[in-house]
């Protein structure tokens, strides 16, 4: 059986791959940030996890808005980076999972989870930026990755409550693969913020720092808020952390938080990470 050696939720603001792409891991504006993400770097690279599993949301890159998913997994043999607009990145291809893939896609399915399967899929910043906030830039990424869609942009986006439900759901299908792989899930987007709108600019630091110290040891309040509530606290672009709790779900009930990280604001945006192992 796969084994799940923990949990991380990461933001993915895209400005974060630019200060990398022009040189500014060190600048004084940036190192702050980056600084906070190397505990748990250390902490992967010395777990040495096989695959990563990223639910994350595309942002009208591989999917526009004439077509969203409500959920969508790739099952493809690798996995491009998009060029956003501002030039190719100097980041390789990721590496796909397919066996592994079409395992999940078999269990989601069983279990009433019914994922678009996309045997061919180009990958924006929300996988791009936590594949380098965990793993650097190597010149070949140390793990395979599964991408797990959410659509988080055009509502009616899911519930929370079936995020959690899903990341329930991919612990079984991790356990009940039959390779001995090591799987780091990872939850992205966030934290607070809204990029459109009367409320463009707006950003939640309390609730952000509460959101980071809770999620591991107290996720039942962000079980049971509405998408509505979502968005009114953490912002309509806020509202991707209902991906997190795909990753949590996939946790045991008891978590330590092995580390933690809140920066704000980057970009228009609260940002930072949790890193979670079963207790
Ligand atoms: C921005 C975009 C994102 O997708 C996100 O999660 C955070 C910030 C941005 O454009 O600033
Ligand atoms: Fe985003």
């Amino acid at each position: 059986m796969a084994k799940l050696i923990g949990g991380l939720g990461t933001s993915h603001v895209p400005s974060i791959a630019a200060a990398l792409d022009k040189g500014l891991r060190h600048s004084d504006e940036w190192k702050p940030f980056f600084d906070g993400y190397v505990p748990a770097q250390e902490w992967v690279a010395a777990q040495k996890p096989d695959i990563a599993v990223v639910i994350f949301n595309d942002h009208g890159n591989a999917f526009f808005l004439d077509r969203v998913p409500t959920l969508a997994l790739g099952v493809a043999d690798s996995y491009a980076p998009i060029d956003e607009g501002w030039g190719p990145r100097a980041v390789p291809d990721f590496v796909g999972a397919a066996d592994f893939a079409w395992h999940l896609a078999d269990q989601m399915v069983e279990r009433h989870f019914d994922p678009l399967i996309c045997r061919e899929l180009d990958v924006d910043h929300g996988l791009q930026v936590p594949m380098e906030l965990v793993f650097g830039r190597p010149e070949v990424w140390p793990v395979k990755v599964v991408p797990i869609l959410v659509n988080t942009i055009q509502y009616p986006i899911p519930t929370p409550q079936r995020m959690w439900d899903l990341g329930r759901t991919l612990r079984h299908a991790i356990e009940s693969w039959p390779g001995d792989e090591r799987v780091l899930v990872m939850g992205t987007g966030g934290l607070s913020h809204q990029l459109q709108g009367a409320r463009a600019g707006y950003i939640n630091p309390d609730e952000d720092r509460r959101w980071i110290a809770d999620i591991g040891p107290a996720p039942q309040r962000y079980r049971d808020m509405s998408r509505e509530d979502y968005v009114e606290v953490f912002g309509s672009e806020g509202a991707e952390l209902i991906m997190w709790l795909v990753m949590r779900g996939c946790m045991d009930e008891k978590v330590n938080t092995l580390h933690r990280h809140y920066f704000a604001p980057a970009s228009m945006t609260g940002a930072g990470m949790v890193l979670l192992e079963n207790a």
